[in-house]
């Protein structure tokens, strides 16, 4: 599978950025797993609860950003990442240890839509809006 580009993903806020960066560091390491196998496989489960805490801090600190800014988007925002959050939980609960390639196959799809997609668009109109309506950014 093809790896991200960090370079791609930047807002040109330094906190969410770096932020932004370890999502997708961990995402590029799980496309780069060896889905045939099974130790390699098992990782997955492991990553996959690391990758849930850093989304939702991540989340939470982004939010806390917006309020901050007074960014005029941050409700429908929230509501965003609130879907996301389900999405997330729901790919969870489930244990992927004995997952054949194309379930893997399909949770990389799925979490490349919660964290890749969600950063490409509504996370990049912040950047923008942060660009044109604050001075100074971190
Ligand atoms: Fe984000
Ligand atoms: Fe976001």
């Amino acid at each position: 599978m093809n790896l991200l580009s960090f370079v791609h993903y930047t807002l040109g806020i330094k906190e969410i950025d770096e932020q932004h960066w370890g999502l997708i560091e961990i995402m590029n390491n799980i496309k780069s797993l060896n889905y045939s196998n099974t130790t390699e496989v098992k990782k997955f489960n492991t990553v996959l609860v690391d990758l849930q805490a850093k989304i939702l801090h991540h989340f939470e600190y982004e939010e806390l950003c917006m309020e901050r800014d007074e960014y005029p988007y941050t409700i429908p925002h929230k509501r965003e990442h609130t879907i996301l959050t389900s999405k997330l939980n729901m790919l969870s609960i489930k244990d992927y240890s004995n997952a054949g390639f194309l379930t893997n196959k399909y949770l990389v799809s799925e979490l490349q839509y919660i964290i890749v997609n969600h950063i490409d668009y509504s996370d990049m109109q912040y950047g923008d809006w942060v660009r044109k309506n604050k001075s100074i950014v971190q």
